[in-house]
């Protein structure tokens, strides 16, 4: 349909990216993998890592979403959202706010329980399922909606487009390469190579795309539906 495919290359000099944030992720995604005896990938240690990031009052990627999702909120089917390593549920709160049947799926309990206490600060329900999504397998043509931000499991993809309704519609944002200049030292493995996203989510329709610099942060995201 036209017009409908828009792609959008920014590039900002300055931003809101939560300091926080970045932070959180070099505990948990740069030193913890480099101090750990073990490898990375899943989850023991993930587990204990992102439950120990969480503990504490403040949350720390922030209470807002992810500002892609704000602004391409219009362009979501109404109804059933997945959210991927939900973790404090700054999006998929958002989301219910909004007035989506949102499930959240985390292998940090800490951090889904604070994603239910910011459910219930703003009024809202949502559901949370705490799994190692290394191991878990996500239903075929079940939601409406998945969203995925910062956390990179590539063979994760196909489920995710077979997991989508006929029409629905896959949200994923996380670090490009880019980052590295940021943060250096951050794991290869976890950062998306140029235009990555497009490949990942093949065979979907892409909506909207970007490629982001903010000179604190190199970021891309996506939104793309399924074919009917
Ligand atoms: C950087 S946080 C991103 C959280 C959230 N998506 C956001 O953008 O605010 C990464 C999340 O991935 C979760 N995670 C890490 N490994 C996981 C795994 N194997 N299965 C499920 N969740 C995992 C962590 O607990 C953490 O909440």
């Amino acid at each position: 349909m036209k017009n409908e495919s828009r792609f959008t290359f920014l590039s900002k000099t300055s931003s809101q990216f939560p300091k926080a944030f970045l932070l959180f992720f070099l505990v948990g995604y740069v030193l913890g993998p480099i101090f750990s005896p073990f490898p990375a990938k899943g989850a023991p240690q993930d587990k204990e890592r992102w439950n120990r990031n969480y503990q504490t009052q403040e949350y720390i990627s922030g209470k807002e979403p992810v500002p892609f999702l704000k602004e391409n909120v219009e362009l979501l089917p109404k109804g059933t959202v997945l959210d991927l390593a939900m973790g404090e549920g700054r999006n998929g709160v958002y989301l219910a706010t909004k007035g989506f049947e949102v499930t959240g799926i985390d292998i940090s309990e800490t951090g889904l329980r604070k994603a239910e206490a910011l459910a219930a600060e703003h009024g809202v329900k949502i559901s949370t399922k705490v799994a190692d999504l290394e191991q878990y397998k996500l239903k075929a043509n079940t939601y409406d909606v998945i969203i995925c931000t910062y956390y990179l499991q590539r063979d994760l993809f196909p489920q995710i487009i077979s997991a989508l309704k006929p029409g629905g519609v896959a949200v994923v944002e996380t670090f490009t390469l880019d980052h590295q200049k940021y943060q250096p030292g951050f794991r290869q493995e976890y950062l998306l190579k140029p235009n990555e996203l497009l490949t990942l989510l093949k065979g979907l329709t892409v909506l909207r795309y970007q490629a982001v610099d903010t000179g604190n942060a190199a970021y891309a995201s996506i939104l793309a539906r399924k074919p009917s």
